[in-house]
Order: structure tokens, then sequence, then C-alpha cells
């Protein structure tokens, strides 16, 4: 029996339910825009007086919006209500000034605005054609980070979506750069197969051993070299461990540097990191996602000693530069060799059907294929604040930390990690009166450790629950601390005494 061809057009258009043009014609929805960006600025105004989060556990979030999606659209009012109650209700307030160590708190609102925008706009800058503007902004912004870095006139560079991916960008070229070209064909040979090694520090960032295991090297090749007393690597020790890798046949692909350790801001020795990779013919990569911040400062960005020695550097705007999430970025010292651990060219994309062949696109430098219009929002901050005042506000960021260290000195009541603080973190302790009489080494026992540590775990727990204030506990050589990094420009000096005098409160009754 000869079966019927199913229907393509369905039923007649007018027969559909279409959603109304106030929300499906960008010409007609400004009035929804709008208000869906006022709803949200009052929720951020209410800092000061609002908890930073409202309490809630995952089972009330689950139940929450746990319930059948609509099938029908409703009335704007109630989709704004419900945003209201249930979105905004049960975010994090990012506005918040008691918030600390969250590396990614209230971006500047003309940089968030930006990214409604190029939501809106919807370029894509994979390929020139498809963001013609869009490309040239990025192309003009990674020119400005590689300028401030002090690279030269190779250089080149991709924004992405974060540090992590970032990072593992870095690692594909130099897994490429140690094999060679056929790598991208052929993976890794098998003469080489487990002899490859990456080397980073303790302190490094979980993203470093993730690409280690994407680019295909396994993360028992990834080495972890010791850090010193401020949490920085130790060069020697990492020369030591190479030299003692190749005499056993083992062969060095690239060292990780850390600029801006995720739990206490430490900045690891670049140049002679870089003295030792050269020796060695490793690939060097500074990991300065939260660090690399301090570029744009002039006061500042001498933190960075070095960093245009480095063969490739991660630099995150979306920390410490106050942009909205996602803007994080590679910066390269040769574009060349970004170039050759990416390009590729499918017919649909074909540079020799193009009326200017010379366009540059940037999939060819990244793994991502559609890739937002992310550099809108750092030119139009620079547009609005200017190169100035952004650094300005790291600056200020600067300041705060350096009176949160003075003001934690100061109290008998906290000890403080003892590493530098160079960037803005500063990890501390609550000491209730019984510990404080003992000596830091009878600190150090276990069963005192054990008891210590749950009770700056009841802090964190309690300032999360009520919603006073916000900041994470890390662990530290085994002993758990409480991280408090400055990152938001609009906290004060008021700010840091009420959550240190919260802090002591709790912990004098809960110890
Ligand atoms: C040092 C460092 N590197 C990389 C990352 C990863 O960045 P992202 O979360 O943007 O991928 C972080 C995140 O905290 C970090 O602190």
């Amino acid at each position: 029996m000869k079966r019927r061809a199913p229907r393509r057009d369905g039923p007649p258009a007018k027969s559909l339910r279409l959603p109304p043009a106030s929300l499906t014609d960008p010409a007609r929805a400004g009035r929804f825009v709008h208000r869906l960006i006022a709803t949200t600025l009052a929720h951020l105004k209410k800092d000061g007086r609002a908890r930073v989060y409202s309490g809630a556990g995952v089972r009330d979030l689950a139940r929450l919006f746990g319930g059948p999606l609509p099938e029908r659209g409703r009335p704007v009012p109630r989709v704004l209500a419900e945003f209201r109650d249930r979105i905004l209700r049960h975010s994090l307030q990012t506005s918040h000034r008691r918030i600390f160590g969250l590396l990614h708190p209230i971006p500047l609102p003309v940089a968030a605005a930006a990214e409604t925008a190029a939501a809106l706009l919807n370029q894509s800058t994979d390929a020139w054609k498809a963001g013609p503007a869009a490309t040239q902004v990025e192309v003009r912004l990674v020119r400005w980070l590689n300028d401030r870095i002090g690279y030269g006139p190779q250089a080149f560079g991709v924004f992405t979506s974060g540090g992590g991916v970032a990072n593992l960008l870095a690692l594909k070229m130099a897994r490429d750069r140690a094999i060679g070209g056929r790598a991208r064909r052929q993976g890794i040979p098998r003469r080489l197969a487990g002899r490859l090694r990456v080397y980073a520090s303790a302190q490094s960032h979980f993203s470093i051993p993730r690409a280690v295991d994407l680019v295909g090297l396994g993360t028992d090749s990834l080495v972890l070299v010791p850090v010193d007393r401020d949490m920085k690597m130790i060069p020697d020790r990492l020369d030591e461990m190479v030299r003692r890798d190749r005499r056993r046949g083992l062969v060095p692909v690239a060292v990780v540097a850390t600029a801006g350790t995720t739990s206490t801001g430490n900045i690891d020795p670049i140049r002679a990191i870089a003295a030792v990779a050269r020796r060695h013919g490793m690939h060097h990569h500074v990991d300065a996602a939260y660090g690399g911040a301090v570029i744009v400062s002039d006061r500042h960005r001498g933190l960075l000693r070095g960093l245009e020695t480095a063969d490739s550097v991660t630099i995150d705007p979306h920390k410490w530069l106050f942009q909205p999430i996602s803007l994080g970025g590679l910066f390269v010292r040769d574009g060349r060799a970004l170039a050759a651990a990416f390009r590729t060219e499918p017919d649909y994309l074909r540079k020799d059907l193009e009326r200017e062949a010379g366009r540059l696109d940037f999939y060819h430098y990244s793994l991502e294929g559609s890739r937002p219009f992310r550099g809108l929002k750092l030119w139009l901050t620079i547009q609005a604040i200017g190169t100035e005042g952004l650094a300005s506000l790291v600056d200020r960021t600067m300041v705060l930390a350096s009176a949160l260290v003075r003001k934690v000195e100061r109290r008998p009541a906290f000890e403080r990690y003892p590493a530098a603080v160079e960037t803005t973190t500063c990890c501390v302790r609550f000491l209730p009166r019984w510990a404080r009489r003992l000596s830091p080494r009878a600190r150090r026992t276990p069963a005192i450790r054990r008891r210590l540590d749950r009770l700056q775990l009841h802090i964190q727990h309690t300032l999360e629950t009520t919603g006073y204030a916000w900041f994470p506990p890390t662990v530290l050589q085994g002993t758990v601390w409480l991280r408090l990094g400055i990152f938001n420009y609009l906290t004060t000096p008021t700010d840091i005494e009420a959550v240190l005098d919260r802090i002591e409160r709790v912990g004098s009754s809960g110890g």
C-alpha cells in the first residue's frame, strides 16, 4: 500500500495560538523588557536592609520550582510577580555589601545593561559575518589587555565563558606544542602515552586537573609543586621535580603558575617560573583568572611582574573587573600557536567563498562555535567609566582589603592565615577565649583543631542561613578558615566591622 507523505504545512496559520507580539516582536517588547529590568533593579536596591540570602534549603527550592511548567502564557503582572517571589527572593543578593569572598558579586550596572543589549542583538562572534562590529570590538579589547600584559605585536587572544575554559585552551596549545601538529589527528602517540607531565602548584585551581584530563593526558600526569608559607609555588622545587622527571624519561609539557590563588589570592613568582619553563622547553601558562585584574591598575600591576614572559595568560573580567558572568579570556604571546591548536574550516564557513577572505573568525581560536558577544559589556564599561574608572574600582577593593587585614589584626579574637595578603583575600579563624589561651601549636593538635573547625563552620552556616552576611569556608593545610575576600566595590569599612562583630558574637555563643 502506498504511504501518504505527512502534511508539511500543518493546520492553517489562523488557528495557531501564537504568543502576543508584545513578547515576541522586539519592536513591541520594550515595555516588558523595561519592567523586568526595573523589577530586578528594585530588588537590588534593598541592599543593607535585605538578607544576603533567604536561607531556603535545597528541599524548599526543589518544591518551589518542581511544579508543572505552564502550557499557556500567563499575564505579564503574574509573570513578574513569580519572578519576584521565586527567583529574586531566593537568589543570592550579590549587590549586598556584606558579601565577602564571592569572586563575582554585583557587576557594574553599565556592564549588566550591556549584557541585555548583547542578548537582544544576538551577534555571534564565531564568524565575522555573523557579528561584524562585535568581532572588531573583541579584537580591540584583546589588544588592550595584551598591551597591559606587555605582549608584542604577535599576541592575540579570545574571550571565553570563564577561566576554566581559558585554562583548557591553554593546555591544548601546550599539548600540541609538545607533541607537534600531528597530535590533532592522532592524539597522543603510543611512545608518549603516560610520559607527559604538567606542573602546577598545590594551590592551583581545580580547572587545571580538569583541563589535563580533557586534553587526554590524564590527571596522573599533573605534578603538584609545593608552595611556601605565602602559598606561592617554589621555583627551585619545580626545577628539581622537572629534572627528576626528565631523568626518568618523562616529558615536561607545561607549567601553570597561578596569579591570585582561589583560597588566599597569592601570586606565584612568575618570572622565576618562566626561567624554569624556558630551561626545560615547557609552555608557561599563568592562570591569572583572579589576580589578572590588577593589570588595569597602574598602582598594582607591579604585582604581576614578568607576566609578559608567559606563553599564555588567563584573565577573567567576570571576577574582579566587575563584569557579569560570563567573561573570561585567554591571552597568548603568539596568536599563531592558538590558531594551530584550534583552526578548522567547515564547508559552510569556507573563507574562499567570502567577499573579504581576510575577515577574522574567532572560532579558529576557541573550542566554541556560536559565541555570545561577551566583549560588549567590557567595551561599554570602558566607554562609560574609562580604563581609569575601572582601575579605580580595583584600587578601592585593594584599599578595603588592607582595612580588613588591619581590623582583623587588631582583634585578639581573630587569627589571620599567615600568608601575605597580596590581593583582596584574607582568611581568618575565630578563636574563642579558651582557644586564645593555647599556643598556636596546641591549637593545631587534632582534637583542638577539629573543635575549632566545627566552630568556624557553625559561624559560617549561621551567617549564611540568617542571611546576615556571606563568605565561604576553605581548607588550608587541613584546617578550616573563613575566606573573607573583597570583590564588591560597594562594601564599606563599616560593613567589615559589622561582619567581624557578628562573627565574634556568633562564635562566642557557639564555642
Ligand atoms: C585561580 C582560578 N582559576 C580559574 C578559575 C575558574 O574560573 P571560572 O569559574 O570562570 O571558569 C577560578 C575560579 O574561581 C580561579 O579562582
